[in-house]
């Protein structure tokens, strides 16, 4: 079967099906979240959280990124219909065209099929730089964990109507700027869904709601093995005797019938 590229999710946005994908640190769970039919394996600078026990993503460096990257893309090659693998450059990494041109570099050499930043218009160049060397680009809005500290903490953006115009403004410019896919998370689901509408591009959502093109979650959280505060959105699969492998079919065959996420996972506006 042919692998998932950036058409695949062009193809099923534009046929109105929703696609799934899921944090992966390592080959096994790379190759298993592949083979239940995961479209897209997230290299999450979530690893700072969930793999390496810090308590934000700062501390995660390229050369952290490059190596799970690596792991993934070995395991994720196993699988009967491999997955795209999309890599986040971590904290700091693109403050300038030339880091991130060079930090996209390190982890599409170690395996990924594109690289995902956190931020808004401020990215378009890097965009467009990334997109004339051949590098696709998933640009990440709404709570932008990197910014943690800017943000005063993990909260529900864009509730208000002029940040909310705001970003859906941002998402158009990113998409003329050549972004070919967007990720948004906590925000209100209605503004999720006119954003999706809005773009021509695949967008993914995490706490987002249930219109978006595509749902991500972080792996550890829905497997149940999350150490701390649950957040809302986060659903619990690993349930009623299942497996691991089951685990992830379920998630993405809720996610394809559309009975995952349920209302109770968005936020309002
Ligand atoms: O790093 C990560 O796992 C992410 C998801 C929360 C979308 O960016």
């Amino acid at each position: 079967m042919n692998p998932i590229s950036i058409r695949t999710l062009q193809a099923m946005k534009d046929r109105g099906e929703k696609f799934t994908s899921l944090t992966a640190y390592d080959a096994t769970y790379a190759q298993l979240a592949a083979e239940a039919g995961v479209e897209v394996l997230l290299v999450g600078d979530s690893l700072g959280n969930v793999v390496q026990g810090h308590d934000s993503t700062l501390p995660v460096s390229t050369d952290d990124m490059a190596y799970h990257t690596a792991a993934v893309a070995r395991g994720n090659r196993r699988a009967e219909r491999p997955a795209l693998v999309m890599t986040d450059l971590p904290f700091m990494a693109y403050g300038t065209l030339e880091q991130g041109l060079e930090n996209a570099r390190k982890v599409m050499q170690a395996g990924a099929h594109m690289v995902k930043v956190e931020g808004d218009d401020w990215l378009i160049p890097l965009v467009e730089s990334l997109g004339r060397q051949g590098v696709p680009v998933c640009v990440h809005l709404g709570l932008t964990p990197q910014s943690v500290n800017k943000l005063g903490g993990y909260r529900v953006q864009g509730k208000e109507q002029d940040k909310a115009d705001a970003m859906v403004a941002h998402c158009q410019a990113l998409e003329a700027a050549g972004a070919d896919v967007l990720l948004l998370e906590c925000v209100p689901s209605s503004l999720a869904a006119r954003i999706t509408a809005t773009v021509g591009i695949p967008v993914i959502g995490i706490g987002a709601g249930a219109d978006t093109d595509g749902q991500v979650l972080v792996m550890h959280d829905m497997l149940g093995l999350n150490t701390g505060h649950t957040p809302k959105f986060v659903k619990n699969f690993l349930t009623g005797g299942r497996n691991v492998q089951q685990a992830f079919a379920a998630y993405t065959e809720e996610v394809k019938n559309g009975q995952f996420p349920a209302a109770e996972h968005g936020f309002s506006a």
